[in-house]
């Protein structure tokens, strides 16, 4: 973790610890080598925004696995609370058309507060022993590339959280940036020109959309994106 500052960071090292799941124990990061994850903190088990999430995230685990990225589930609760709320998801909570979802993915018992901590998952003014809606997207190297925080009363929106994983990967992967509400197949930010020179040529060069010096787009057209992300 970076120096002087409790809570990870982006840019720093993803925290290491060992922890209990509903889908056995884990060594973080170190179990998730190769791939991209996102490690999510909800409040409580069995409160509906969560139970809402849980659904969704659930019924689309499949789409994250494709973009080479895993799940992983944290709650300031023990395994036998985990363990029912799934089941009572399973069983008996219909919305918004998902029924019958099974939460595969593992979700980190903690009710030490661990690794929470670690994370800066509990955000005192907001509640003392609940963790807030914490995303962290961590790469393949086990770096935090990405952090976004919601409050208890704010549900994630999980089609964002996607578009993070695969513009992150977009970003690596062409060595662009990502414009306002990019989405695959929109076009791309080049990196600042390094010279007078270099500036110059790409005013110049056609395949380049520059309005000005400093603000150069070009063409990635969202199969190239979409290939190359879902191929890894
Ligand atoms: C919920 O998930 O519904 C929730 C959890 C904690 C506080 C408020 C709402």
């Amino acid at each position: 973790m970076g120096t002087g500052n409790q809570y990870a960071r982006i840019g720093d090292a993803a925290p290491a610890f060992k922890a209990v799941t509903t889908q056995g124990d884990i060594n973080f990061p170190a179990d998730y080598k190769d791939s991209w994850v996102i490690l999510f903190s909800h409040p409580a088990d069995f409160t509906p925004v969560c139970t809402s999430e849980f659904m969704t995230f659930a019924t689309m685990e499949e789409k994250f696995n494709k973009a080479n990225c895993k799940l992983v589930g944290l709650s300031i609760d023990g395994l036998y609370s985990h363990i029912a709320w799934l089941r009572t998801i399973k069983e008996k909570i219909e919305y918004k058309g998902m029924k019958n979802v099974e939460v595969n993915f593992p979700l980190i018992e903690d009710i030490t507060m661990e690794v929470a901590k670690k994370y800066g998952m509990i955000q005192p003014n907001e509640d003392s022993t609940k963790a807030v809606r914490a995303v962290f997207f961590i790469d393949p190297k086990g770096i935090i590339r990405t952090i976004i925080y919601y409050p208890l009363s704010l549900g994630r929106n999980f089609d964002e959280l996607y578009r993070v994983i695969i513009a992150l990967q977009a970003a690596d992967e062409f060595g662009v940036a990502t414009p306002a509400d990019w989405y695959p197949g929109d076009d791309v930010i080049i990196g600042p020109a390094g010279s007078c020179g270099s500036a110059k040529d790409r005013m110049e060069d056609g395949d380049i959309d520059c309005k000005d010096w400093f603000f150069c787009t070009k063409k990635l057209d969202k199969d190239t994106v979409m290939d190359r992300v879902l191929k890894k």
